[in-house]
């Protein structure tokens, strides 16, 4: 990901609050699963993560795919109903599990960006119409008048109005999804993979995008990726998962300077390095367990390379160990 790594990074504009957004406690996603053998079964895909985010911030989940980003993603926005247990706060109001009828209120507020342009936008519709939609859904007048201003917004401009989603490249589209996202003057914006299906030189442009656009209409996201070059890039804090739990919470440059876990250690020492440090390759044995047969213990242990007894018959607490820095891992709590 060179281009994105090149590219500067100004911080100077960019506000964040110390306010808190969304509050979001013990989360749990189950999903009721047949199993190979035509049993049913149960699929933890979130297990109890916890974690906040500032208004103006930019807090990015990462973690190998199955490890459960897009399901807590959509959990939190009430695209899935959450287990008994759980809690999310948005702006000081509890919206766990929220009705119908609420929800709409909420969904003004917090939009999806989703990783497939071509898949989220209907083929059969303009661009024009495509942005009139979320004004229509939610009864609001003024759709015309705005549409424009959206499109200008993210770099496109009119001429694109009267056009089909296949006239048009896939950023193209995906500042389409943006503009899109936009159109209610939302605070939060879920950015699920957003970048991964475009090539890479575009990739860096619609990162750069996201970024002016958060400076400029005080956006809060929640970035989700396996890219940790595009987090290293975006990112105020960063998450990172591991089979449906956060195994490690901090700020960007704590991660990737001061990293705790193994977990964390193994997905950076894959990455291309780009600050001249070398870092320790380290190959992960075995594949990822299936969430519904997760190891005992810590999740991570039948792969980490750093097991200890304890790790096959206790789960780690996760624990704050440094200012902004929290891991679940038993080297930390011995
Ligand atoms: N609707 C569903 N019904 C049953 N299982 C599901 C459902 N949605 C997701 N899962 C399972 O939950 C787990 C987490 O999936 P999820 O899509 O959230 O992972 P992800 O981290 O977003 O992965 P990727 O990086 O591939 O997008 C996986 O094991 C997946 O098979
Ligand atoms: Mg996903």
């Amino acid at each position: 990901m060179q281009q994105i790594d090149t590219l500067s990074r100004e911080t100077s504009s960019k506000h964040i609050e110390t306010e808190n957004i969304l509050e979001v406690s013990h989360l749990k996603k189950t999903f009721h699963i047949k199993q190979a053998d035509g049993k049913k079964g149960l699929l933890r895909a979130v297990n109890d993560v916890s974690f906040t985010l500032k208004k103006g911030e930019t807090f990015s989940l990462v973690g190998e795919s199955g490890c459960g980003k897009s399901t807590l993603a959509r959990t939190l926005l009430g695209l899935h109903p959450s287990d008994d247990g759980s809690k999310i706060i948005f702006k000081g109001e509890d919206i766990t599990n929220m009705p119908r009828s609420k929800h709409k209120q909420f969904a003004r507020q917090a939009q999806l960006i989703f990783q497939d342009p071509s898949a989220c936008l209907n083929p059969r519709r303009t661009i024009r119409q495509i942005l009139l939609e979320p004004f229509k859904i939610h009864k609001i007048k003024n759709g015309e008048s705005k549409i424009g201003e959206l499109l200008d917004l993210v770099g496109l401009g009119t001429r694109y109005l009267d056009m089909y989603p296949h006239e048009m490249s896939g950023g193209q589209k995906q500042r389409v999804g943006i503009a899109r996202a936009l159109a209610l003057d939302p605070e939060l914006i879920v950015c699920d993979e957003p970048v991964s299906a475009l090539d890479v030189s575009i990739q860096a442009q619609v990162i750069n995008l996201l970024e002016d656009l958060q400076k400029q209409l005080n956006l809060t996201y929640l970035f989700i990726s396996h890219d940790l070059s595009v987090v290293h890039h975006i990112s105020d804090r960063v998450g990172v998962m591991y089979l449906g739990e956060i195994v490690e919470l901090t700020t960007r440059d704590k991660l990737y300077e001061e990293t705790q876990h193994p977990y964390t250690k193994s997905l950076l020492s894959s990455i291309p390095e780009t600050d001249g440090k070398s870092r320790e390759k380290i190959i992960l044995k075995g594949d990822v367990p299936s969430p519904s047969n997760p190891p005992a213990g810590c999740r991570f242990h039948t792969r980490c390379p750093s097991v200890m007894d304890i790790c096959k018959k206790e789960a780690p607490d996760f624990i704050q160990t440094d200012n902004d820095h929290s891991v679940a891992c038993h080297l930390f709590t011995k």
